[in-house]
């Protein structure tokens, strides 16, 4: 089986779009251009979605045309809706990723809309994205419980990233929102989704709220998936997921994959450093146990 993981850094936008304290434009594009010098070969930049429902985002613009895009590596940004792919093109984004949800009412709370009624808002930047030249990757969150409905079923997380993929997204993220899966559930939900989509078009993404997030990596990988989502210093949470906390710490998964012989690309001390100098610039320790022990030592 193929022992490379693709990490997916989604720090700059998962990461700060919960952030109580204001972060600078500045701050946004050094970031990433620390995380551009690490070996990542995908960052996702930020966010188009409105201002009123995410003001830590309101400056996406100014943030992606501010960085340096480097060749070879990617930068994504979140699209909720037509308004939001046509603030992206603006300034010559190449890849957006649209989200949903496997539970209704989360994604009324997150997007106000339905989920079938997002998919309909997705068509449309589906079809001009192909067009475009411009990829699109799917989202589907709550796909291990629900803060409002609680247990959320499997078939519908295949339903709609099923859906997703039919749709033309490349890689379908499973997002456990508010990270209370475990193990044996996320590798079963997993698998079940790899029953009608080819493993190699999913991704996985796990908040880290019960400490779980690690050991759900580990049983998703044994069932075959090798595209994980995470974020530099452990940063993050959805606005609209009550008592979601952070993403799992991109530091923690590097030194886990490197741990278990599995190839990354990413030079783990820079990640590290990284890592501290945002958990700094937020006024906190880094929320990653590898950056600690690295500074430690
Ligand atoms: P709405 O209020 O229903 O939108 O929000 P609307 O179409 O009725 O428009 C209302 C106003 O918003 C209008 O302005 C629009 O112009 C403006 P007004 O005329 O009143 O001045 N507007 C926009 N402005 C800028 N960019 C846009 C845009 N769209 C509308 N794209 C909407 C619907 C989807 C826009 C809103 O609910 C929204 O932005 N939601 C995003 C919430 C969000 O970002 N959540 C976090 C990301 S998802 C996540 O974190 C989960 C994930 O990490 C995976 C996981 O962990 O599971 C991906
Ligand atoms: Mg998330």
């Amino acid at each position: 089986m193929d022992d490379f993981v693709r990490i997916v850094e989604v720090g700059p936008r998962d990461g700060l779009q919960n952030e109580a304290r204001p972060v600078d434009t500045a701050d946004k594009i050094e970031l990433i251009r620390q995380l551009s010098l690490t070996g990542l070969r995908t960052i996702e930049a930020t966010s188009f979605v409105s201002p009123r429902w995410v003001p830590q985002l309101a400056d996406a613009a100014e943030v992606y045309t501010g960085i340096t895009r480097v060749p070879g590596i990617a930068y994504p940004v979140l699209v909720p809706n037509e308004q939001g792919y046509d603030r992206a093109l603006a300034v010559g984004v190449q890849e957006v990723a649209v989200f949903t949800a496997a539970s209704e009412t989360f994604n009324r709370t997150n997007t106000n809309a339905g989920i079938d009624e997002s998919l309909a808002r997705f068509a449309p930047i589906l079809e001009r994205a192909k067009a475009d030249g411009v990829k699109v990757r799917g989202y589907v969150s709550t796909v291990l419980g629900c803060p409002y409905q609680g247990e959320v079923a499997v078939s519908e997380v295949v339903r709609v990233a099923r859906a997703l993929h039919e749709m033309g997204c490349y890689e379908i993220s499973l997002g456990d929102t508010i990270g209370v899966g475990t193990p044996r559930k996320a590798r079963a939900m997993l698998k079940a989704v790899a029953s009608e989509l080819p493993m190699a078009a999913l991704a996985v993404h796990f908040h880290d709220t019960y400490g779980q997030a690690l050991a759900n990596i580990d049983a998703c990988l044994e069932e075959g998936v090798r595209v994980v989502d995470s974020a530099v210093s452990g940063a993050g949470g959805c606005p609209y997921a009550k008592g979601a906390s952070g993403n799992v710490a991109s530091e923690d998964v590097v030194y886990m994959l490197h741990g278990i012989g599995m190839r990354t690309g990413i030079d783990l001390p820079a990640l590290a450093t990284t890592g501290r100098w945002l958990a700094a610039r937020l006024g906190r320790e880094t929320g990653s146990k590898t950056g600690k022990a690295l500074a430690a030592t």
